[in-house]
């Protein structure tokens, strides 16, 4: 299937980004701290990924954190549409947007389970293991090569 992979610009793209994020970490993961939106998501550059019947099936965030650094986040697919490349495709997205923002190293709190996801696209674990809301995470860092 081809998707429609594009930085969200519209409201509607961001309403659909963050029914997704709900289905996922709410519904599917059952994490108690509602990840539908924050503060830092009025600053933040969004991704969305869409199906051939305009369905929201991925998205993510990058923030910027100082000058040369920003933090991936909210990395989400479907369900049934995992393992067919929206994830890589919506991570690419994000880090070219970082990359023409100025941004050199990128960092992501990552679910253990999707370390490998980071892994192979880059990203070294830096420290150990830690809890957020109850779900083991680790950091993950990416150096941007322009
Ligand atoms: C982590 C997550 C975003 C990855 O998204 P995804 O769309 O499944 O990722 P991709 O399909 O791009 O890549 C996953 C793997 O499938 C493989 N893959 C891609 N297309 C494929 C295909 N057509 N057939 C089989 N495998 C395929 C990729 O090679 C990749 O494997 P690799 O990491 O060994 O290279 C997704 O699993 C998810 O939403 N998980 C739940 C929420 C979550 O944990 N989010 C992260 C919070 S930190």
């Amino acid at each position: 299937m081809a998707f429609t992979v594009r930085f969200a610009s519209s409201p509607e793209d961001h309403d659909a980004g963050y029914k997704l994020r709900r289905d996922v970490f709410e519904t599917e993961q059952n994490i108690p701290r509602p990840l539908d939106r924050d503060a830092f998501d009025y600053s933040a550059d969004h991704v969305v990924a869409f199906d051939d019947k305009g369905h929201c099936v991925g998205t993510g965030r990058v923030v910027r954190v100082d000058s040369r650094t920003a933090q991936i986040g909210r990395m989400a697919v479907s369900k049934e549409q995992r393992q067919h490349g929206v994830g890589a495709l919506v991570l690419e997205a994000l880090e070219r947007m970082a990359s023409m923002r100025g941004i050199s190293e990128l960092t992501v709190n990552s679910q253990l389970p999707a370390e490998a996801f980071y892994s192979n696209r880059g990203y070294s674990r830096v420290g150990g293991v830690f809890l957020d809301q109850g779900v083991p995470h680790v950091v993950l860092r990416k150096v941007l090569v322009r």
